[in-house]
């Protein structure tokens, strides 16, 4: 059932709502055109000013370029998702920082003695961590689509294999690989599947 609202208009016009959601779909297969690791980086710049938990700002990225990174990446992906990843313009895999205390003193300023205290609370550090850098997720990939990119996140890796590889060093904990194109290719998407309405979904208490 669609909704008949009687609302002030959304603050962004159409256009821009069919790009960031309406229009917006997971590609599996893209052009050929290459992406730079650059446009990541502005994407990364709009997705930080979302909101997480006293601003402890969790998620970290690593870009992954076509080459032995690639590869490496590639060996930890489930099977269908492993030609995706090798073929794909660029890479990301987004993943959580349990480490995020050690940046307290410059983003929550105002929370005196936190990171001290979560020093020695690290169960609950990664839960914190893994909450917050989902929601910067979602973040991200609204970010992506706003700069022009076409997406397509996959949660199907081997998550404690990649860590121990590609994340050894920085102890960052693998949440979701994204692969990122400008245009989706032929048949690069599948066919759309419905939502769940907004009377489906929302109810008011
Ligand atoms: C957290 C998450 C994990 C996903 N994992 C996979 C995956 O492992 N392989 C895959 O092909 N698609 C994966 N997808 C893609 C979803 O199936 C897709 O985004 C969803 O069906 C909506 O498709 P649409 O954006 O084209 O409407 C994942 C998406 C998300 C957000």
């Amino acid at each position: 059932m669609t909704l008949a609202l009687d609302l002030d208009p959304a603050r962004l016009d159409d256009a821009a709502l069919d790009l960031l959601f309406r229009e917006a779909r997971t590609v599996n297969r893209f052009t050929d055109d290459d992406v730079d690791p650059a446009e990541v980086m502005a994407a990364y710049d709009l997705a930080k000013w979302g909101p997480t938990a006293m601003n402890i700002s969790p998620l970290r990225l690593a870009v992954v370029p076509r080459g032995e990174a690639r590869e490496r990446l590639g060996s930890h992906m489930s099977d269908g998702n492993r030609a995706k990843t090798l073929e794909a313009p660029l890479v990301v895999v987004a993943a959580a920082d349990p480490a995020f205390h050690q940046h307290l003193d410059v983003l929550a300023p105002h929370r005196e003695g936190l990171a001290e205290d979560l020093e020695g609370k690290p169960e609950q550090r990664a839960s914190m961590a893994r909450t917050n850098a989902l929601l910067q997720i979602g973040y991200l990939v609204m970010a992506l689509r706003a700069r022009g990119l076409q997406v397509g996140p996959m949660g199907g890796f081997d998550a404690a294999g990649l860590d121990a590889d590609l994340f050894a060093e920085s102890g960052w904990t693998s949440l979701l690989v994204l692969n990122i194109g400008r245009e989706v290719a032929p048949g690069g998407t599948h066919p759309r599947a419905p939502r769940l309405d907004a009377t489906d979904a929302v109810t008011v208490l």
